[in-house]
């Protein structure tokens, strides 16, 4: 018959969902009591996500069985969902005149996160949105020569640098307001004083949408942008070959962390059109991102094949959606930001935008940082 400890022991194969840590590690069981075959785990979790709870009960009830145990009762205290504001956003928000703010991430570099953030911030300025840009690739930023406003000088309204204007989207990067190469160094605090120096500093308008363009991977430039303002959708640019999936769950998962609505997946540089021939070959593959997409239970919100006119508009400050509308791309790229859009709508509507779970939980600790991890359910 199972004793407690049997089933302590047990305990420590169930991860706490998002983390390799286990619930026991974290310290989540708080009680455990068995009766012959009736067990009762009862569990005090940081997460008010139903989901969460659910598949807890899920994994803890089938480790058990594997006990010979059928009753098994598990019991979870969580906290209080976080109350809705009246434009359904809640949390910190440092930006509180930006309606709506789309995180563009990528498991890996060089996938083409800034020139789907340009071609999307265009779209949707073109659709009759007001628009940002945020450059917040500190450690490569390169949006304004995407955009053309490379050179410029950056102006002074009071004590804030006001935006430059691109195809009808408001633009700042660090690229325009440090010297080059500057940003490169930067780490951890100084990254974080970055981060909200770009939404608190900036004379951003009165914005429906402010896109913003992350560097590479997974860190505290994400972190901090989550927790300095509630995200309302967050898109995966990714190419279509399986290594690059790998690094794309990463950061699909880092949005559920977040507690970021996934918008989409960009699958760039699916296949190749021979601007001589137009016979279409598969480079990277294509179609691959379906699959990543059903994982996640979200969707590809375009399929952006490699063209010369997008690597030359990006180099020229010509953005291919801005001067050809009609192409296969520039039509993608617009309906990548209706269906954008329209997400946003949603998650508006149901509520699930807020970033209050994932606010720091001791003074200067994040609550994704590794010393906070038995406090805040966070382990990476
Ligand atoms: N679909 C495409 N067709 C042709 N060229 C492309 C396409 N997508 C991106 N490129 C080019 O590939 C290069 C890398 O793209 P981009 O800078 O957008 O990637 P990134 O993910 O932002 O990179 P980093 O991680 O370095 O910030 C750029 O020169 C860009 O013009
Ligand atoms: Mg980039």
């Amino acid at each position: 018959m199972a004793t407690v400890d049997d089933i302590k022991e047990k305990l420590k194969s169930v991860s706490y969902p998002g983390f390799t840590k286990s619930i026991v590690d974290f310290g989540f069981v708080k009680n455990v009591e068995v009766n012959g075959n009736d067990v009762s785990v009862h569990l005090e979790i940081t997460s008010s996500a139903p989901e969460v709870e659910n598949s807890l009960k899920e994994d803890i009830t089938k480790e058990l069985k594997v006990l010979g145990l059928d009753n098994i009762q598990v019991v979870v205290k969580k906290p209080e969902a976080p109350k809705q504001q009246s434009n359904s956003v809640s949390g910190k928000n440092i930006a509180p005149q930006v309606a709506n703010f789309v995180m563009v991430s990528s498991g890996k570099g060089g996938v083409g996160k800034s020139t789907t953030s340009v071609n999307i911030a265009v779209a949707l300025a073109m659709q009759g949105k007001k628009v940002g840009l945020l450059d917040a690739d500190i450690y490569g930023p390169n949006i304004p020569r995407m955009v053309g406003v490379d050179g410029q000088e950056p102006q002074l309204e009071g004590n804030k640098v006001i935006p430059f204007k691109a195809y009808g989207v408001e633009i700042m990067s660090m690229g325009s307001l440090v010297e080059q190469g500057q940003a490169l160094m930067w780490r951890g605090a100084m990254v974080m004083k970055a981060i909200t120096q770009l939404l608190q500093d900036i004379a951003w308008g009165k914005l429906d949408v402010l896109v913003i363009d992350m560097p590479p991977g997974t860190g505290d430039a994400q972190l901090t942008l989550a927790q300095s303002v509630p995200v309302a959708a967050g898109i995966n640019v990714t190419t279509p070959q399986h290594v690059a999936l790998d690094d794309s769950r990463r950061s699909l998962e880092m949005f559920s962390k977040l507690n970021i609505p996934v918008a989409g997946i960009i699958e760039n540089m699916s296949g190749f059109v021979c601007p001589n021939c137009q016979t279409e070959s598969d480079i990277f593959g294509s179609g691959t991102c379906e699959d990543l997409a059903k994982e996640y239970n979200t969707q590809v919100l375009a399929s952006i094949p490699i063209e010369p006119s997008i690597r030359v508009g990006g180099d020229e400050g010509k953005p291919v959606v801005y001067f050809h509308p009609d192409s296969a791309s520039g039509k993608r790229y617009l309906r990548a930001a209706e269906m954008l859009w329209e997400n946003i709508q949603e998650s508006n509507a149901s509520g699930a935008i807020s970033n209050e779970s994932i606010q720091p939980t001791t003074n200067g600790v994040s609550a994704c940082s590794t010393a906070a991890a038995p406090k805040s359910g966070c382990s990476h």
